[in-house]
């Protein structure tokens, strides 16, 4: 198993309902460290910008309204595997698929109000969390 980081942001039906504490704590208790973590509010241009992969996809629109219509948390997550292990917590994108236990199974309202992001691979890990996080903002 070799260390990796990630990428996750709680997103805004999480802080709406006032439950970041509780998705933090599924990833910490899963072995997830939380090594750089910012509350901020994401403008219609950066919710582009980051989802700009999905672009030609016919939910962009509303995923980007969604994106912007509360504060997220945006936080490096670090850990042995912590990208598949933090997917694995999360559970499927759809919560109605999302297996017991998971984030997205008891927090998530919708596929699109769905609590949290997590990178899914490698090389979008290190995009996503130099999007949003200098290196010296990083403490392991
Ligand atoms: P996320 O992991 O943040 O990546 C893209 C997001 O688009 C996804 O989670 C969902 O919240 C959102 N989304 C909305 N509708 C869909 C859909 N039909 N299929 C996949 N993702 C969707």
């Amino acid at each position: 198993m070799s260390v990796e980081r990630t990428l996750s942001m709680i997103k805004p039906d999480a802080t709406r309902r006032n439950i970041t504490g509780k998705v933090i704590d599924r990833l910490e208790t899963a072995g997830l460290r939380v090594v750089a973590q910012r509350r901020i509010q994401l403008t219609k241009e950066r919710a582009e910008e980051f989802y700009g992969v999905h672009k030609e996809r016919p939910f962009f629109k509303d995923l980007v309204s969604f994106m912007t219509s509360g504060p997220i948390v945006v936080q490096v997550l670090e850990g042995d595997n912590a990208i598949a292990l933090n997917r694995e917590v999360m559970g499927a994108t759809n919560p109605a698929e999302a297996a017991e236990g998971t984030i997205r199974k008891e927090f998530a309202e919708s596929i699109e109000a769905n609590s949290v992001h997590g990178s899914d691979g490698p090389d979008t890990a290190s995009q996503e969390i130099s999007f949003f996080f200098s290196s010296d903002e990083i403490v392991g």
